[in-house]
């Protein structure tokens, strides 16, 4: 019989309050969230600038939930060892930063002592990813173009998701398969209904009255 994976919430940071990181994710914690997923941009690699290595390492002091980095910089090659060390326990990199690279940089990230993540954007095909996949602890299918959290959902990516979960049923592994940008209720059911098992999810859960009760809908 096909495993069915259970499905995980991972809340991005990126949502909450700056000022109050500490908090934020101690709620997230106490509000059923499965990990924290904290959104890395250098300004070149995306059109906007968050945080990075210390916020990683002061957020480890507050929280045990594992921290799920996804790295939007140029020359993630150069940072990887310096989040592992800081406490991610999940690197996930973009094949669009990395190129013909991904598979030296995803072994660098599981050489550093973390699980190792390949990313794509919308408009990137499985194909450039689908050799360095079985490197893979999880592959990340971008619903948006990353930059900003609050966008709207792009429904073709559906299409890779179901791709990617093929080819890794296929192969006979037990590699996550996770979606971001634009989850709420209704995106969820149909991330989920393609196979993706970890949904991010910035805006819905910041923006739900309950935190609890939206993470509860959108794992239900
Ligand atoms: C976009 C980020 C996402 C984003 C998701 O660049 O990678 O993680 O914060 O936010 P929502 O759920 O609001 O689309
Ligand atoms: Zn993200």
């Amino acid at each position: 019989m096909k495993k069915v994976k259970k499905v995980k919430i991972a809340p991005s940071i990126l949502s909450a309050d700056f000022s109050k990181m500490g908090e934020e994710v101690r709620s997230l914690e106490e509000c059923g969230a499965d990990m924290i997923h904290c959104d890395v941009m250098d300004g070149v690699f995306v059109p906007n600038i968050t945080f990075g290595i210390k916020m990683v390492a002061d957020l480890r002091k507050v929280t045990s939930l594992p921290l799920d980095c996804h790295l939007m910089i140029v020359h993630p090659e150069n940072f990887v060892e310096k989040f592992a060390a800081a406490g991610a326990d999940i690197i996930t990199v973009h094949y669009e930063a990395c190129k013909d690279n991904l598979a030296d940089v995803l072994k660098q990230i599981k050489g550093a002592g973390a699980r190792c993540g390949a990313v794509i954007n919308p408009d990137t095909p499985v194909s450039a990813i689908a050799n360095a996949i079985p490197l893979c602890d999880m592959v990340l299918v971008m619903s948006v173009f990353p930059g900003f959290g609050g966008q709207k959902f792009i429904s073709s990516v559906l299409e890779k998701v179901r791709e990617i979960r093929a080819l890794i049923d296929g192969l006979g592994l037990d590699i996550d398969v996770q979606i971001d940008g634009g989850i709420n209720e209704e995106t969820a059911a149909l991330a989920r209904e393609a196979g993706a098992n970890i949904l991010v999810s910035g805006n819905t859960i910041f923006k739900a009255e309950s935190r609890a009760e939206m993470i509860g809908k959108l794992k239900a």
